[in-house]
């Protein structure tokens, strides 16, 4: 059997070598006896090309391969040849092919849209004199199989896996390990109304909104350091540039024995360790981003900056703001003061803790020495939040009296209350959503771009 190579793996040395490479067919022009294509693999692309001659190629072959329709996928065997000058807009230019044989492998039918189209820079976009449509983004959605296969989607998703794996890598390394938590459930877990409910085998069930309550339970269950990536589920009927009603939580949950600030170490450690990571690993994939979305690399510290709630509300009222300073932040508020922080600190990447009790879900621990505030913490990145977390109460007694005060229905969540009962250790932790994290170190303007599917309010297909 023949051997079929990777058009990466091509190079000159192979120069009148026969390889064979099965890709798809990404432009194809046939003009008389011969035959011009572009073949593709991921974002990678070689030239092949076809002269009728009177040995291997018949004008027959050079008709049936001008003929191919795009996005096909083709088995090409041909003779690697180095070209004169190097071949124009393709990432493989130093060689090309020259064909022998071509096969069909699979034929595409007509394509909804022009992947070049969906290709173009915002600079381009903008241009006045602009021949090409843009193509709009529930087109592109409704053919997400297609649009995915975008050099810009492939990357994205490369770094998506790329955040996943250092995630898992730095935590693994700290001594976590990793749990998978139901997502079939009886209650609400973050409370609030953006809960799917279910029929569960004719008892009323839920989505899971968060792995919270799990999380904490297996601290309870003598795992002192648990982390979990998977779904989260919240009926948002937000229609935003950040929210969907599924989403990947990267989430962490771990005992703490002095203070809090143990949980935001981790999460310095953590950071800092996947922005490292990802600057190392995933260069070429964050520059292929940047050449269609152009944005500043992020900035962040060594040591990530910890600012707390009320220095976060004085800075914003020195640059002019009325922020209500016993309430939460809006959204608005979020992102100027994420412009203030990066002038003023020279980051895109900060804590802001200790926010007002009263706007933190009813498991956040108050704040021992004033109980209007809590041992709470939110993360920005480009002034967008991406991850919530705090100290969590682990006494039933307190835990009990805060339900009641945010009027949830104790028998709702009696046996997470019962977990605590028996013996539990102080504890901290927090949850990311991956598609933002995704979305704001890229610089990306919406989180249905960096979700494979994406689910939100009017979207459950494909
Ligand atoms: O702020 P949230 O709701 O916090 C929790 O779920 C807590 N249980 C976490 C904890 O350990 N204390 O969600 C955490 C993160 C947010 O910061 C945001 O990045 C993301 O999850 N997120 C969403 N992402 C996409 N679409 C949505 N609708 C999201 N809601 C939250």
């Amino acid at each position: 059997a023949e051997t079929y190579l990777s058009i990466t793996s091509l190079s000159e040395e192979q120069n009148t070598q026969i390889a064979l490479i099965r890709g798809r067919v990404h432009t194809v022009r046939g003009k008389g006896k011969s035959c011009f294509m572009v073949l593709r693999q991921g974002s990678a692309t070689v030239q092949a090309i076809l002269f009728v001659d009177d040995k291997t190629v018949s004008k027959g072959m050079v008709k049936y391969a001008s003929n191919l329709p795009r996005e096909s996928i083709v088995d090409v065997s041909g003779e690697v040849h180095v070209p004169d000058a190097p071949v124009a807009g393709c990432t493989c230019s130093k060689v090309e092919l020259k064909v022998r044989s071509i096969r069909c492998v699979s034929r595409a039918d007509g394509l909804p849209f022009e992947l070049a189209d969906a290709m173009r820079s915002e600079e381009d976009l903008k241009r006045e004199d602009a021949q090409f449509s843009t193509v709009q983004q529930d087109t592109r959605l409704e053919n997400r199989w297609i649009d995915l296969r975008t050099p810009v989607n492939q990357a994205i998703f490369r770094v998506q896996s790329a955040v996943c794996q250092l995630f898992r890598e730095a935590l693994l390394s700290e001594g976590f390990q990793e749990i998978h938590t139901p997502k079939l459930i009886a209650g609400a877990s973050e409370g609030g109304a953006a809960v799917f409910k279910l029929d569960y085998i004719g008892q009323p069930g839920c989505l899971a909104q968060s792995p919270q309550f799990y999380k904490q339970m297996a601290i309870c269950s003598d795992m002192p350091r648990v982390f979990e990536i998977g779904p989260v589920f919240r009926a948002e009927k937000s229609f935003t540039h950040r929210h969907l009603c599924e989403f990947t939580g990267l989430d962490f949950e771990m005992t703490i024995n002095q203070h809090y600030n143990e949980v935001l170490d981790m999460l310095d450690h953590l950071f800092v360790y996947m922005f490292n990571g990802l600057k190392k690993h995933c260069a070429a994939e964050l520059s292929t981003i940047a050449e269609q979305f152009p944005v500043q690399p992020l900035q962040y510290l060594p040591k990530t900056l910890r600012l707390s709630f009320q220095e976060g509300m004085k800075l914003l009222q020195q640059a002019g703001f009325e922020p209500d300073v016993m309430g939460d932040m809006t959204t608005e508020l979020e992102r100027e003061l994420g412009k203030i922080v990066k002038e003023k600190y020279k980051t895109d990447f900060y804590v802001l803790y200790r926010y007002p009790l009263a706007v933190r879900p009813f498991y956040t621990m108050p704040d021992p020495e004033d109980k209007r505030y809590s041992n709470s913490f939110d993360v920005f990145i480009r002034g967008e939040e991406i991850i919530s977390g705090a100290q969590r109460v682990h006494d039933p007694a307190l835990l009990t009296e805060r339900a009641k005060v945010h009027e949830i229905p104790l028998e709702s969540i009696q046996s997470y209350i019962n977990s605590f009962k028996y013996g539990a250790p102080p504890h901290g932790g927090l949850g990311v959503g991956l598609e933002r994290v995704v979305m704001l170190f890229c610089g990306l303007d919406n989180i249905r771009k960096t979700s494979l599917f994406p689910r939100d309010p009017k979207r459950l297909t494909p």
